[in-house]
């Protein structure tokens, strides 16, 4: 039997980092209460003029790479992202053409945070059905632009001016999301293979019925016009997150998911691994791995560094995991995501 496996990981990170106390410079927050509550140390924010498609672009060079497979061989492209460099068309076009690749398909799909696995799940179709032979999966975020603030160049420690008192309160307004997100991107090449090793299913879900509980109210058609000056003068452009009601779901959904995936491969959970979950928050994938009883040695969690990067934790998380020899073949790797939408689950893969 023949199955999808990863011949390659890369990885992108935006040009800038900063730390938590950079971001005390901005807004009424701390090193100490970022870290308390989300694990967060640091993050990375894009260099003006670097978007999604870049980071994507720079990821996949570095998976090809990695996985000795010429651009030409690339069938396929799938692109998960929230934060497209434009309302339309979507990333993976525009990966095409930057990364000079022959006129194939390209897909974007629009899961947010469960954004990988849901393009995981349809790589794995569309290589099953024979539709695509070496196909790129990319997860990349650009979050930047969601931030209330302007003053990058301070930010950034190359002059320009502190916020007023007045752009500090309108900053700190936001300041339970904004602390939390980085910019960065992660892709995989896959590859039908012969053999037991691979990915080896899915369990994914919807439910649309709280979805208000994490989403950006207006830049959207349920409203005329699509985006108005008031939205952008309210804050309706950033995304709006009821913490603990997300934080409460993904608690329960990925353990659940995760659980229900195994049951249905004939497969006990403390037969995993090692657990790659998107990173949102330290405090909620800690909670996944005593719900779950797996020891530490089986979690590879790296949001200290990177923050919440969407689409791109888990491809990033699997590269480092890699890289740090934590995944060797025969390595049983089950990953999982909650976000907005909702769409959560959780994936299955033999190294
Ligand atoms: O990928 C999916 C996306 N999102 C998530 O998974 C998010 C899930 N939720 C969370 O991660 C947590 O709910 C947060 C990290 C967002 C917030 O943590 P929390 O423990 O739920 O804090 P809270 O929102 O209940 O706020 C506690 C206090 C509040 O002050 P008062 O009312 O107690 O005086 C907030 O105003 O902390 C305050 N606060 C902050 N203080 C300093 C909120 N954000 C900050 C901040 N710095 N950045």
């Amino acid at each position: 039997m023949a199955r999808t496996c990863i011949l390659g990981t890369g990885i992108a990170t935006g040009e800038h980092l900063v730390k938590n106390e950079q971001l005390a410079k901005m807004m009424d927050t701390s090193d100490e209460w970022i870290r308390e509550r989300s694990g967060v140390e640091q993050r990375y924010y894009v260099e003006t003029g670097t978007a999604t498609s870049d980071l994507g672009v720079r990821a996949a060079k570095a998976a090809l790479e990695d996985a000795g497979v010429t651009k030409d061989e690339i069938d396929y492209v799938v692109f998960a992202t929230m934060t497209p460099d434009y309302y339309f068309p979507g990333c993976g076009g525009l990966l095409q053409h930057k990364l000079g690749l022959r006129t194939i398909p390209s897909l974007d799909i629009r899961q947010q945070c469960t954004g990988f696995l849901y393009g995981l799940q349809v790589s794995d179709a569309l290589l099953q059905a024979g539709q695509a032979r070496t196909l790129l999966l990319v997860g990349a975020e650009v979050h930047s632009g969601f931030m209330p603030w302007t003053s990058w160049d301070y930010l950034f420690g190359r002059g320009g001016e502190p916020p007023s008192a007045a752009e500090r309160a309108w900053i700190t307004r936001f300041r339970d999301r904004t602390v939390l997100f980085g910019d960065a991107g992660g892709a995989l090449v896959l590859r039908l293979q012969e053999g037991d090793r691979g990915v080896l299913g899915f369990k994914l879900y919807s439910d649309g019925e709280s979805f208000r509980d994490l989403y950006v109210p207006s830049v959207g058609f349920a409203q005329r016009p699509y985006v108005t000056p008031e939205d952008l003068g309210s804050g309706r452009h950033i995304p709006e997150m009821n913490g603990r009601s997300v934080f409460k779901m993904a608690v329960t959904r990925m353990p659940e998911a995760i659980r229900e995936l195994c049951k249905e491969k004939g497969i006990s959970v403390s037969e995993i691994d090692l657990l790659v979950a998107h990173q949102a928050n330290l405090r909620i994938n800690e909670a996944v791995q005593k719900a779950l009883g797996l020891p530490d040695e089986k979690v590879f969690n790296n949001i200290q560094r990177y923050g919440n990067t969407t689409a791109a934790t888990i491809p990033i998380a699997l590269h480092e995991a890699r890289k740090a020899g934590r995944v060797k073949p025969g390595t049983l790797v089950a990953f999982a995501g909650l976000g907005s939408g909702f769409h959560w689950g959780a994936a299955l893969l033999r190294a």
